[in-house]
């Protein structure tokens, strides 16, 4: 056999990437028009967006992306593990809460470590992190102090700050990731294809922390700002789209399948993320492989799901398998949902420059120089873009 046949035979064995950086290879597309229903009726108002259209919006995301969302469990019980008093050269309190999940005889333990300023004299509004890094990224004990987390940085701002750990919920690998809250209280949700995975689980398990917080009289339930990063943004806006208790919405480098416009084919694509991630989303979305016009949805969608809420996105300027401009457009396209609530976007046409955030409005972003990452430059704006609502 010729050696070139071999390479080829070889090569149709496996799946091929191409990634697109190059903006005029960007193909023509057409985003799914939020405010038309599937039966074909234009919505004019926030009446008709919330009873028909955003339920449906909402179904087409569980079924075609995330997979459904479990609500139902017998019952939850909170232990505060620790208080201790002062913390921080007594600026905050330290409180480490196991929220037990149960049901139909079986339990999950999701474990919160959360800062509230020591001398807050009524409940305070709190940022929720997704944590998808090591655990030392939120070191109770902060001996280690991370970016990632900068819990003296929004205690100083008069902020609580919480945080739980994915793995709590499903460990993030392929093989295992049905251990936890799947196996053990949704095991029905492993055998159907628009089943919950990973994401869901663990969006699933931010709404547990919600629960926790409303009878947390230090913090105002009223005002919980779920954040992630990159596959924790991912999360955190499928949490914040789900479950219309958190106030606002951080999506930070959430990119594919995050903030990002799928049909821009821009960095990161569904057949790649699906194949290095196939515990991330439903088995449905393995259809849209290459297939991104096929969706009945795109991530503009996702984030109109979170109105009138505020959403904050964010991009790094070296991030390109992110998308920082899809990401924008996602923001824009977004829009049109907001003004059936009458509130108007801040966001400029075109993307801003580097550094450069828009916080005025509803509608929060920038795209931070360097790396795919979230540091304290991007905290910066979120504690700026909080203290507006
Ligand atoms: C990978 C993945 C992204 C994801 C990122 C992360 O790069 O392809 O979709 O956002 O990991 O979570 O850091």
């Amino acid at each position: 056999m010729k050696r070139i046949t071999l390479f080829l035979i070889l090569l149709a064995g496996c799946p091929v990437f191409s990634q697109n950086y190059d903006e005029a290879k960007v193909p023509h597309y057409t985003l799914p028009d939020v405010l038309k229903t599937t039966s074909g009726k234009t919505i004019r108002n926030e009446e008709k967006w919330e009873k028909l259209r955003r339920p449906e919006v909402l179904k087409l995301f569980e079924d075609h992306i995330y997979g459904q969302m479990p609500t139902d469990y017998d019952s939850i019980r909170y232990a505060l593990t620790e208080d201790d008093g002062a913390e921080m050269a007594g600026k905050a309190v330290l409180k480490q809460v196991g929220i037990t999940v149960f049901r139909k005889g079986n339990s999950v333990q999701i474990n919160v470590v959360l800062f509230t300023p020591a001398q807050a004299k009524k409940p305070v509004p709190v940022f929720l992190l997704i944590n998808n890094r090591g655990k030392e990224n939120t070191d109770p004990t902060r001996a280690k102090k991370s970016e990632f987390w900068p819990a003296e940085m929004l205690i100083d701002s008069g902020f609580a700050i919480a945080a739980f750990h994915v793995s709590d919920l499903a460990p993030d690998n392929k093989d295992t990731y049905m251990t936890g809250v799947l196996q053990k209280l949704y095991p029905e949700q492993l055998k159907m294809d628009n089943g919950m995975k990973a994401i869901g689980a663990w969006a699933w398990g931010a709404s547990r922390v919600m629960d926790y917080f409303e009878t947390d009289r230090d913090i105002d339930a009223k005002k919980v700002i779920v954040v992630g990063h990159s596959r924790g943004g991912k999360t955190s806006l499928w949490a914040a789209a789900q479950d219309q208790r958190f106030a606002a919405c951080v999506t930070n480098c959430s990119g594919n399948t995050g903030a990002a416009l799928a049909r821009r084919q821009f960095g990161e694509r569904i057949s790649r993320i699906n194949t290095t991630f196939p515990h991330w989303f439903s088995n449905n979305y393995k259809k849209y492989n290459d297939k991104e016009n096929a969706l009945p949805v795109d991530q503009h969608m996702l984030i109109a799901l979170i109105a009138p809420r505020p959403v904050y996105a964010t991009n790094a300027s070296k991030d390109l398998w992110a998308d920082p401009k899809g990401t924008f457009l996602a923001l824009k396209a977004a829009e049109p949902v907001y003004a059936l609530y009458k509130i108007q976007s801040g966001l400029p046409k075109d993307p801003p420059g580097i550094n450069k955030p828009v916080i005025g409005s509803h509608f929060g972003y920038h795209n931070r120089e360097g790396e795919h990452d979230m540091t304290v430059y991007d905290w910066g704006n979120f504690i700026r873009f909080a203290r507006k609502f």
